[in-house]
């Protein structure tokens, strides 16, 4: 594969080659290591030139693995939102002038050492991405959309050119799972909304989207076997609103949008405590005993809720929705709550969790659950998501092979306020003002922790002060992009002074996003 690929390769350069030399242009000195890259790479060596970006680059791409292709189509996409230029992809023709090219490769090298490690090779007349996977040229791509000066330089030719530093760029990320979590329960959040979200985690290399899909509040997916869920339970949230629901149409497009940016969702359906909406559309469900008894919620109190566990009944319920939503997830997990659940006996809960877990495996799946559900003897494949400070439990799943994700409430829920004066946001497990997210790292924090058994980080943004996107970006950035460097970059490489810099580099984009960000006096926004 190495020489066929080596082979296109030289056929294109001889074709750029071939063309009419032009005037060796003096390129103002540059210097790639200065880049505000976020996530930092673990590597970046500058060679001072420059790759002048305008309307004859090509971009060609592996063609062993389509997924590459497609790769390539994005980077060509997201070029022209951010200069304009239209740049093909592979293309054949020889009307078009090709001057440089940008060139996706599926390389098998051993220096790519995870699915999403990448090199990126900036020479004069070529780009050189290699990775072994899509994922992994996905993720390079996103180092170069970045490497693109917002300026162009105007005087060097007759045309603008956006002039690329030169150099090297070898990365991979610290941890294999980089998520945020986006909870659509106690307020409805539309797919377009969802997508713009999205959009950005993919621009900072995160690879998943956790939707908490059901609260005492609501419940936002379609579950075709039992209707009521949505009809009944998909109609309120917290403050009286309407609420609403994903149909599962609305959830493919959600998940294969996701795909596109190589990015999984994993659906949460949190049981058996906060599960008011679903025994408000079926009372069967409902516990009984301590448990209130089901009625439309709209407040922001927890723990009152639980299914019943010992009924025959609520696991056949459980086994249709467990397996329609499954069958159109087509990432490994599937998340089963399993949080603050006040109401339900300990005996009760521990049977609970071993039967939920079984389901999820019958349907093909990992189950996923919120710390609490490493009180029972979970399967090693489960995986332990820690929220709160009781790591204890999570030690000994891990101890018994589980992974762990990393949430810890204190240091990266983003619904805390950032300080006192924040509109939105809660304050129970404090405020996380933008350095105090940052500056912490899972390892140090958190004692007894083995570094292997950390799958990743993830940081959950609880919905019950939020309702629409402006109000989502308000408390989600700027410190999820804070996240997205502590879950892909290694310790050594992050330091908060150096950090504060490259997140005030991030507003020309926050602003062609349309990104509500909370403007920190930490950071130094040159405005
Ligand atoms: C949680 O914050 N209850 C997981």
């Amino acid at each position: 594969m190495i020489s066929r690929v080596v082979l296109v390769f030289v056929a294109i350069i001889s074709l750029v080659a071939c063309q009419p030399k032009k005037k060796e242009i003096n390129f103002p000195k540059t210097d790639l290591t200065q880049v505000a890259l976020i996530p930092k790479p673990l590597k970046t060596i500058a060679t001072n030139s420059a790759f002048a970006l305008d309307g004859e680059t090509a971009i060609y791409t592996s063609t062993t693995d389509a997924n590459f292709e497609a790769v390539g189509q994005f980077l060509s996409q997201k070029i022209k939102k951010k200069t304009g230029l239209d740049l093909g992809v592979n293309p054949t023709d020889g009307d078009t002038p090709v001057e440089r090219v940008v060139y996706i490769n599926q390389s098998d090298s051993e220096e790519l050492s995870t699915p999403e490690s990448y090199q990126l090779y900036v020479k004069k007349d070529s780009i050189f991405l290699n990775a072994k996977t899509a994922a992994g040229a996905f993720r390079g791509i996103q180092t170069l959309r970045q490497l693109i000066p917002e300026q162009t330089n105007d005087t060097l030719t007759d045309h603008p050119l956006w002039l690329i530093p030169t150099g090297k760029v070898l990365d991979e990320p610290r941890y294999g799972y980089r998520a945020s979590m986006l909870d659509v329960a106690r307020h409805f959040f539309t797919v377009d909304e969802v997508k713009k979200y999205l959009d950005i985690l993919a621009y900072y290399k995160f690879n998943a989207l956790h939707l908490h899909l059901s609260d005492d509040q609501g419940w936002r997916i379609e579950i075709k076997s039992w209707p009521k869920l949505t009809e009944v339970g998909g109609a309120s949230e917290v403050g009286g609103g309407e609420g609403g629901f994903y149909t599962q149409e609305d959830y493919k497009e959600l998940v294969a949008y996701a795909a596109e940016r190589h990015i999984i969702i994993i659906p949460e359906i949190d049981m058996p405590g906060h599960t008011n909406a679903a025994s408000l559309s079926y009372p069967f469900l409902h516990a009984g005993g301590k448990a209130d008894k089901p009625r439309v919620r709209t407040d922001m109190l927890v723990g009152y809720s639980s299914f019943h566990t010992r009924k025959d009944t609520v696991y056949a319920f459980l086994d249709d929705v467990i397996r329609e939503i499954a069958a159109i997830t087509p990432g490994p997990y599937f998340h089963i709550g399993g949080d603050e659940s006040h109401v339900t006996k300990k005996k009760d809960y521990i049977h609970f969790v071993e039967k939920v877990e079984k389901i999820v495996h019958k349907h093909g799946k990992q189950a996923i659950g919120w710390n609490e559900i490493a009180q029972a003897k979970i399967s090693p494949s489960s995986v332990v998501q820690l929220w709160n400070d009781e790591p204890h439990d999570a030690i000994n799943a891990a101890k018994n092979g589980s992974k762990i994700i990393v949430s810890s409430a204190k240091k990266m829920y983003l619904d805390m306020k950032y300080d006192s004066i924040s509109e939105y946001g809660l304050t129970w497990a404090g405020m996380i003002p933008v350095d105090v997210g940052y500056n912490w790292d899972p390892k140090t924090y958190i004692k007894d922790l083995p570094e292997e058994s950390v799958l990743g980080i993830e940081a959950p943004l609880w919905s019950e002060t939020i309702s629409n996107s402006a109000e989502l970006e308000y408390l989600a950035f700027p410190r999820v992009i804070g996240y997205a460097e502590l879950g892909w970059s290694r310790a050594e490489n992050r330091d908060w002074e150096d950090y504060k810099v490259r997140l005030a580099k991030q507003v020309p984009y926050m602003k062609r996003m349309d990104i509500k960000y909370y403007p920190t006096k930490l950071v130094d926004w040159g405005e």
